[in-house]
């Protein structure tokens, strides 16, 4: 599969270099030519490099792995993406009285803003419910992680799940992109727990079943 990775920092490599080892043909949409270290990275780690329109024009999947801040001049930039499969790994994080926030959630949520930004895409929110460090090598776990998807696309959502699994991670369907609003504050979870609380980058949410 041709996946567009557009935002090649942490998130954006630790997933484009899991995909590359998987057997998928992955393309850094960059901003410009020549993003500092990106020709060692990719001499690395395999893939290719192409302007962010270009790339995400030509793929089977678009990965948004974007600074929130930066996200929708970058986003509409990418143009026509109607009935493409993008993948929105991003949390739409702000800074509010000194404290990191969520910009949207009740109403809506960073995903269902990607959509209305990018019209006829079918977008799928995940990828977001865990550090880069565990996305990239889940190998490292003690356990299984899960990974949720939320989006209005069964046929998209099945092309995420695949992609989630070669991860490592159980994708689990939590239903349609408006789910977003709830994925996007589990993050914050993530986040507070990983960097607040002291308990680090190296651990991911898993699900404990009743045995059969
Ligand atoms: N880090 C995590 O563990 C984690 C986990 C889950 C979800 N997320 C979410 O994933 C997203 C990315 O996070 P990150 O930690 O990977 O951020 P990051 O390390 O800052 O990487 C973002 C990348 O996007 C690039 N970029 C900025 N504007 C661009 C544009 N217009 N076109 C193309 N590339 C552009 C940046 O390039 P420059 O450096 O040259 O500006 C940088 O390489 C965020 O929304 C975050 O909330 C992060």
């Amino acid at each position: 599969m041709r996946v567009a990775v557009i935002g090649a920092g942490a998130v954006g490599r630790a997933l484009g270099r899991a995909w590359v080892k998987a057997g998928h043909d992955v393309v850094y949409g960059a901003r410009t030519a020549g993003v500092k270290d990106m020709a060692s990275f990719l001499a690395q780690t395999g893939g290719r490099e192409a302007p962010g329109q270009a790339a995400a024009l030509a793929a089977d999947v678009v990965v948004l792995a974007l600074p929130w801040g930066k996200a929708e001049p970058a986003v509409r930039g990418l143009g026509d993406l109607n009935g493409k499969v993008v993948i929105d790994c991003m949390n739409p994080l702000i800074m509010r009285d000194g404290a990191l926030g969520l910009e949207c959630g009740f109403e809506t949520s960073g995903a269902e803003r990607v959509a209305a930004w990018l019209p006829g895409a079918r977008v799928v929110k995940t990828l977001n419910q865990a550090g880069a460090e565990v996305m990239g090598d889940t190998t490292m776990l003690s356990a299984r992680p899960v990974m949720f998807l939320a989006g209005d696309d069964a046929a998209a959502k099945d092309t995420a799940r695949a992609l989630v699994a070669e991860l490592g991670f159980e994708p689990l369907d939590a239903g349609p992109l408006s789910i977003a609003r709830l994925l996007e504050p589990l993050a914050m979870v993530w986040i507070n727990q990983a960097i607040l609380r002291g308990e680090g980058r190296d651990w991911a949410f898993t699900l404990a079943r009743r045995r059969p």
